[in-house]
């Protein structure tokens, strides 16, 4: 049974897909906690109720990056984590941090990475006129928003799609996408090549969904 340590910022709707699924799909594995960096967390809520242990560890309460690393890690580690799963963590990690969870740390990003790393990742891909969006389930190395892409989700750019309609119809996508990226994962049937690809052992094609 592997356990599964999710880190969040807010909302949370991610974890809760991916613990909807964990529970309705019988993985071998566990929600060991949900940590979040912010006590409003909505997410939290939703852990606390279903009966998933909680912590916070607030990044303001620590003078730098490393320092707030640190003591995130620990807490992390007292969960004995087999994989770290950041679902919507809106912290830029030091490289001590992510070299400790080297192989071991998932990320989804809201667009078709390499594509718009970082933040408004929507209004940028409407405004540069894509016709297509979506979303990428990747493993975390130290540059932000790179690293080995796992699987990618896919919505067609609507001309009338403003930011927030946008920003919905791939939210849908990633509530699919994360879980199965994840129960790959946990089945050991992906992996990294030496060219840095993710590649699904059994041939599976989907590693691409919508479109
Ligand atoms: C998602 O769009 C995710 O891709 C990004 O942050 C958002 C988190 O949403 N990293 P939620 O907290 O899972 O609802």
């Amino acid at each position: 049974m592997k356990n599964l340590v999710i880190l969040i910022s807010g909302r949370g709707s991610n974890m809760v897909a991916i613990a909807e699924a964990c529970a309705a799909e019988g993985w071998d594995a566990r929600i060991a906690a949900v940590i979040s960096n912010r006590i409003d967390a909505q997410g939290l809520v939703y852990a606390q109720r279903n009966g998933i242990p909680t912590a916070v560890v607030n990044h303001r309460d620590f003078e730098d990056r490393e320092a707030f690393d640190a003591a995130l890690a620990q807490v992390i580690d007292g969960f004995e984590p087999d994989l770290v799963v950041l679902a919507g963590f809106m912290r830029i990690l030091t490289p001590g941090f992510v070299q400790h969870y080297s192989g071991r740390m998932l990320n989804i990003h809201p667009s078709l990475l390499p594509a718009f790393p970082g933040l408004h990742t929507h209004r940028r891909a409407i405004e540069a006129g894509c016709k297509v969006a979506g979303t990428t389930v990747h493993v975390v190395t130290p540059e932000l928003d790179h690293g080995p892409i796992v699987a990618q989700a896919v919505v067609q750019v609507r001309p009338d799609d403003t930011e927030d309609t946008l920003a919905a119809r791939v939210l849908v996508m990633e509530h699919r996408l994360y879980p199965r990226a994840l129960r790959w994962w946990i089945e050991g049937v992906l992996e990294v090549t030496v060219d840095g690809r993710v590649v699904h052992l059994g041939g599976e094609p989907q590693q691409l969904i919508g479109g």
